[in-house]
């Protein structure tokens, strides 16, 4: 079979596409046929070197892989050869609360992801594909898709009728965008381009903001909604302080990005005496990942591709997602050529 290979900290011009040995299968071993891959902001972070992958050996890169069972293990029961799965971004972390050994490995970076004609793994670590999603829109889920469900309903514990802020247009906030107004909540969504604010109001956004000519932005927010429920804060540096303020008294910052920067220097007295809560967000469990997929297809709930690339061109998927100039979800559509 043929996969690419990427060098962490060799940025996107590493890529190679060659052939890899087929892995064994185990007992408790799902084999799928790749038709689609998804990228995510951490795929670049680790071609710029500045995502900890715990080794510094190439790697099949991409975490969000949809696909075909083509062959199963003697021991598994919960899919057999035709299923449509989708796996999951950690194959460790079922249920419960994430620790350092459930988060371990995750395809793409600490182990080989999926930017392949194949990919191996356990039974545990898929799930079954909504039935009205495509495999490009499949290739979604495995990380934006859920980051953004344990954002807005696990830790931000958002309710219908509560207020949902998204930063920009990428996957986690269109994601959001899309699960927050299923959910019944009012939604909030910002972006630096009025074309990709207009394509949010078709998808059913409340209110727009472009940060870019209002950055005082988070006073716009509490000016509109009184402050937001749940900020899905992908930002970082540049916006961890406005999402803070543009949150109610009592809100959740849920943590998830840092696509301006990672550090901060943070003034904690409107956290403390608006009695906010920040919590980092690492992804989710099966379990969520499970809750989600009811979700989507009882909402049947379309995600946004913004484009779909052939296998081969897959790095000019990583120049599209480097460039900023996508709305959604880049995916490599890997049984085209
Ligand atoms: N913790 C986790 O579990 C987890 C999971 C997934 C992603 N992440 C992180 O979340 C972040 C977003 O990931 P993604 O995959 O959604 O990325 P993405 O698709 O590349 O999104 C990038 C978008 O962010 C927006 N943006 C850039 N600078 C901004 C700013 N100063 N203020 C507001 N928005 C800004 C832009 O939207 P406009 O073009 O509309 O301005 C840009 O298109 C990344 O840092 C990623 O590493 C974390």
């Amino acid at each position: 079979m043929q996969a690419f290979h990427i060098r962490p900290g060799g940025n996107a011009t590493s890529l190679v596409l060659a052939d890899a040995p087929r892995r064994p299968l185990g007992p408790n071993a799902v084999r799928v046929r790749i038709h689609a891959a998804g990228l995510n902001y951490r795929d670049l972070m680790l071609a710029w070197g500045q995502y900890p992958v715990g080794h510094d050996g190439p790697v099949i890169p991409l975490a969000d892989g949809a696909g075909e069972v083509i062959e199963t293990g003697a021991a598994v029961t919960r899919f057999k050869a035709g299923d449509r799965v989708v796996n999951t971004y950690f194959p460790d972390w079922i249920d419960g609360a994430a620790s350092p050994a459930n988060t371990a490995a995750s395809p793409g970076a600490s182990i080989d992801g999926v930017l392949a004609e194949e990919a191996v793994f356990h039974e545990a670590a898929l799930a079954v594909i909504p039935e009205h999603l495509d495999w490009a829109e499949a290739a979604t889920l495995s990380c934006a898709g859920i980051t953004a469900w344990n954002a807005l309903f696990v830790a931000g514990r958002l309710k219908p009728g509560g207020t949902a802020l998204m930063l920009g247009t990428g996957g986690v906030s269109v994601w959001a965008l899309q699960l927050a107004k299923a959910a019944g909540a009012r939604t909030v969504i910002t972006s630096s381009d009025d074309g990709k604010l207009a394509r949010t109001r078709q998808l059913g956004a409340g209110d727009t903001i472009n940060y870019r000519t209002t950055p005082e932005w988070q006073d716009e927010v509490q000016r509109r909604t009184g402050g937001a429920d749940v900020v899905v804060e992908v930002g970082g540096h540049g916006t961890l302080q406005r999402s803070i303020a543009a949150s109610r008294m009592g809100g959740h910052i849920a943590v998830i990005g840092g696509v301006s920067g990672f550090s901060s220097d943070l003034n904690l007295l409107p956290l403390i005496a608006g009695a906010k809560r920040l919590s980092g967000i690492f992804v989710g469990s099966r379990t969520m990942f499970d809750d989600l997929l009811r979700f989507v297809a009882l909402h049947r709930l379309r995600p946004v591709v913004d484009q779909a690339f052939a296998f081969g061109d897959a790095p000019a998927a990583y120049a599209r997602l480097e460039g900023g100039g996508h709305f959604g979800k880049i995916v490599v559509d890997v049984s085209r050529r």
